[in-house]
C-alpha cells in the first residue's frame, strides 16, 4: 500500500520511480509516439492520441497534482497556455479581477482578450482593503491572485482573498511560479485552481518551456482536460520526461538558492547604491510577516532598485558576468534582468507606472552558485557604477 502520508520532498523524488512494469526501469521511460494502438474494435486503450494524453504528461501531472494537494492537473506548453486555459473557465463577457503588478505577459494576455470582448478585466492592488472590497462588488467571475508577485515581490494573503471571492462566487487562480509547491500550496489556502510556468523552478534547469494547470475538484480538472485537448495547448512528450527529471531536485536547489537569496538581499539592503529591495524574507519588506504565515521560505526571487537613473542600471547591467543577462528565472544559474525592458515591456508604461515597477528595477533570479562569487560579482557591478 502506497503511504499517503509522505512529505512533499519525498514525493518530488519517488513519484513515478520503479513503475516500469515492462523492463523494471527505475527512472520512468519517455514515450514520443504520438499515437497508440486501440486494443480492439470501439475499444481505446489508456491512451489513444498523443494531444489527448501521455504517459510522460501524465506522469508529471500527478506528481505535480500531489505536491499541491489537488485532484488532478494537467501539463501544457506554457506557462501562457497555462493561464489561458484556467481562463476557458470565466463565462463570456464575465469580469476579472488581477493584480496591477502581476507578469507583464499576463497582463497583456488579459488585456488582449479583453480587446477582443471575450471578457472584461480590472487591474488592481490586491493589499489594498478598498479596491478589493470595490472589485468585489461588481461580481467578478474568476479572481486571478500572483504571490509574490513579479517583479516587485508583493506578498498578498491568499486566504483572505479566496474567502472573500468565494463570498461573491468567483473561482480563485494563483499563480504559484516563484514559489513553487515547495514553498507555498494556495489550493491548501482556499485556491481552487494553482498555475505554474512549470519553466522556472519545477523544472529549474531553464532547458523547457512549460505551464502546469492543477485544481482542487475533480469536476473543474475534468473542464480543464476537455479545454485542454479541445485547443491543443497540451505540453510535449519529451519536454514532460524533463521537467518531471528537473523536479527531482526541487528541494535541494530551493534549499541553497533561497540561502543565496537572502545572504544576497542582506548584503543589498545595507548597500548605499541600493534605494530599495524587494525581498520578503527581509524583515522590513511589506510582506514579511504575511510570507512568514503562507510560505514556507521566502524564496529565491528578488528585485532591487538602483540610486539614479536607466544610466546606472545600463552600466551595472552590461557588466555582468557570472549573472546572466536573461529573462525567466528559477534556474540552477543565476539570472539577471531590467523589467521595464524586458519581463515587463507589453506592459503599457503607464501601468508599469501604477504597479510601481520603475526603471531603475533590477531583477535577480538568484542560483546556484557559490555565495562568495555572486557577491563578488555583485561588488563589481556597483563598482563598474561609480567608476562610471
Ligand atoms: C509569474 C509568471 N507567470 C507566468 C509566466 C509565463 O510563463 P511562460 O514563460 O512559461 O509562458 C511567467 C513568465 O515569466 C511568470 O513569471
Amino acid at each position: 500500500m502506497p503511504n499517503k502520508s509522505v512529505k512533499n520532498a519525498t514525493i518530488c523524488v519517488s513519484s513515478e520511480i520503479g513503475n516500469d512494469e515492462n523492463f523494471g526501469a527505475v527512472t520512468p521511460p519517455l514515450y514520443l509516439s504520438s499515437t497508440y494502438k486501440f486494443e480492439g474494435f470501439n475499444k481505446m486503450g489508456l491512451y489513444d492520441y498523443g494531444r489527448s494524453g501521455n504517459p510522460n504528461r501524465a506522469s508529471l501531472a500527478l506528481t505535480i497534482a500531489k505536491m499541491e494537494a489537488g485532484a488532478g492537473a494537467i501539463v501544457t506548453s506554457s506557462g501562457m497556455a497555462a493561464i489561458d486555459l484556467a481562463l476557458n473557465l470565466v463565462p463570456q463577457n464575465g469580469l476579472v479581477i488581477a493584480p496591477h503588478d502581476c507578469y507583464g505577459g499576463t497582463h497583456r494576455l488579459l488585456e488582449a482578450r479583453q480587446a477582443q470582448g471575450r471578457f472584461r478585466v480590472e487591474f488592481i492592488n490586491q493589499n489594498s482593503e478598498r479596491s478589493v472590497e470595490r472589485a468585489f462588488d461588481e461580481k467578478p467571475s474568476l479572481l486571478l491572485i500572483e504571490t509574490p508577485s513579479n517583479p516587485l515581490m508583493r506578498v498578498v494573503d491568499v486566504q483572505a482573498l479566496a474567502k472573500a471571492a468565494h463570498g461573491v462566487g468567483a473561482l480563485v487562480v494563483c499563480d504559484n511560479t516563484f514559489l513553487s509547491p515547495a514553498r507555498q500550496q494556495p489550493l491548501k489556502l482556499g485556491a481552487d485552481i494553482v498555475v505554474h510556468s512549470s519553466t522556472k523552478y519545477i523544472n529549474g534547469h531553464s532547458d523547457v518551456v512549460g505551464g502546469i494547470v492543477i485544481a482542487k475538484d475533480e469536476a473543474i480538472v475534468e473542464q480543464l482536460e476537455w479545454w485542454a485537448n479541445c485547443t491543443g495547448v497540451t505540453g510535449a512528450p519529451f519536454d514532460s520526461y524533463l521537467t518531471l527529471r528537473g523536479l527531482r531536485t526541487l528541494y535541494a536547489r530551493l534549499d541553497v538558492q533561497e540561502a543565496n537569496a537572502q545572504k544576497i538581499a542582506e548584503f543589498l539592503e545595507a548597500h548605499d547604491a541600493v534605494a530599495k529591495i524587494y525581498f520578503p524574507g527581509l524583515k522590513s519588506d511589506a510582506g514579511y510577516a504575511l510570507a512568514q504565515r503562507q510560505q514556507s521560505g521566502p524564496g529565491a526571487m528578488l528585485s532591487f532598485e538602483l540610486v539614479g537613473d536607466i544610466s546606472h542600471v545600463e552600466k551595472f547591467l552590461t557588466g555582468t558576468d557570472l549573472f546572466q543577462f536573461a529573462e525567466s528565472l528559477g534556474g540552477t544559474e543565476s539570472l539577471i534582468c531590467h523589467p521595464a525592458t524586458m519581463t515587463h515591456r507589453a506592459m503599457p508604461e503607464a501601468a508599469r507606472k501604477t504597479a510601481g515597477i520603475k526603471d531603475t528595477l533590477i531583477r535577480l533570479s538568484v542560483g546556484l552558485e557559490h555565495i562568495d562569487d555572486q557577491l563578488a560579482e555583485l561588488r563589481r557591478l556597483f563598482a563598474n557604477i561609480s567608476e562610471g
